[in-house]
Formats: structure tokens, sequence, C-alpha cells
């Protein structure tokens, strides 16, 4: 099973970040080849109709799309603001969805994400869900993780303070591996 997993956070110290090198560990460990890719390394502007129409989709969008094609399962692991996605995920999405649908239905997602508040993320996440689900066609996983409190989630090793917690983020990929396994078949 080839999983990519997409942390939404540039931010160095992210939880996000700590999260998804958690879900890599976890992939690893049940036998998955994990991608774990920086969205850094795709720059992309803010999406402008006008600078499409002038210079075309910009060629990280169509490398992001072609590692979509790639893998059988992806995780996106993203922050909330202001109750939704991050600009960072949504902006690389909409790029994405220029070059083409297919690349939202090659994979099964599967959503994660941290925040320092009590909701652990969850509004962001719906927002996230909506665009892939209902715009893009894309089959996502209904179960997903979240890590509230984020600050005090996180031991000094990147490791979850609470086991229970472990075996939320475990039994979330289990579902995603096993849906993807499933998709594979049909
Ligand atoms: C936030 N944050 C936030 N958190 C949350 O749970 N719900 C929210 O609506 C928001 N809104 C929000 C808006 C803005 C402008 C900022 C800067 C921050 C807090 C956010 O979850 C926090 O900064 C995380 O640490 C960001 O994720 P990373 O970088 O740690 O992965």
């Amino acid at each position: 099973m080839d999983v990519l997993v997409i942390p939404g956070s540039l931010r160095s110290g992210s939880y996000n970040v700590r999260l998804a090198s958690l879900a890599v560990k976890e992939l690893a460990l049940s036998g998955a080849t994990v991608t774990r890719l920086s969205l850094a390394d795709y720059p992309l502007p803010i999406y402008d109709g006008d600078l499409e129409a002038e210079k075309g989709v910009p060629e990280p969008a169509r490398r992001l799309a072609r590692h979509f094609l790639a893998h059988d399962a992806i995780l996106i692991v993203s922050p909330e603001y202001n109750a939704g996605v991050s600009a960072l995920v949504k902006n690389t999405i909409d790029w994405v969805s220029r070059v083409g649908m297919e690349p939202f239905r090659a994979a099964v997602f599967g959503l994660a994400a941290a925040s320092p508040g009590g909701f652990g993320g969850l509004r962001g996440l719906i927002s996230l869900r909506q665009s892939l689900e209902l715009e893009l066609g894309a089959l996502v996983v209904p179960e997903q993780m979240l890590v509230p409190r984020a600050g005090a989630a996180f031991d000094a090793d990147g490791a979850f303070v609470d086991p229970k917690m472990a075996d939320r983020l475990r039994s979330m990929l289990r579902a995603l591996l096993a849906r993807a396994a499933a998709q594979k078949r049909i």
C-alpha cells in the first residue's frame, strides 16, 4: 500500500507536522510504503484565473497531481484557521483541481488535525471534507484523527503523552488502509 502524507502547515514546531510524523511511523510499522512531502517544496501562488489563463497550471501543482495519482491513500494533516481549513491546503487543492478531478479520485483520503484549542481542528476538517467529497468526488474515510490541546499532547520526543491518542491514531490509520485495500480490489 502506497501512502502519501501531507502536513498542511509550514511552521517550524508545527503540531500538525508532529502529528504527521507519528502517522508516518505508524503507517510504516503497518507495512505501508510511505511518502511524506512538505508543501514548502511545492510553492504555489494564490489561485488567480488570470494567472492560469496566462501561464497555465504551475508545475508544482502538476507534480502534486502526479503524486496523488501514484498513491493508494493520501493522509492530509491540516491546521484549522478561523474555523476553516488552512489557506495553504485549500490553495493547493484549488490548483491541483485545475489539473483535473482524477488526482482526487485515484486514492482514498484520510484527514487529521491538531490544534491548541479544544475542538482539535474539527471545523477545519469539516470544510476540507466538504471540498474533497462534495466537489471533487474524493472518497474520504469517515474516521478522522483530532488532537485537541496540542500544546500538551506531545512529549519531548514527539510521541503522544496519552497512550489513548496513539490507539486512536492507529485505529484511524487502520481504517484508511483497509478502505484503500478494498478500493484496490474493486
Ligand atoms: C488560529 N488557530 C485556530 N485554532 C483552532 O483550533 N481553530 C481556529 O479557528 C483557529 N484560528 C486561527 C486563526 C489564525 C489566524 C491563527 C494564526 C491561528 C490556532 C492554530 O490552530 C494554531 O496556530 C496551530 O498551532 C497551527 O497549526 P500548526 O502550525 O501548529 O500545525
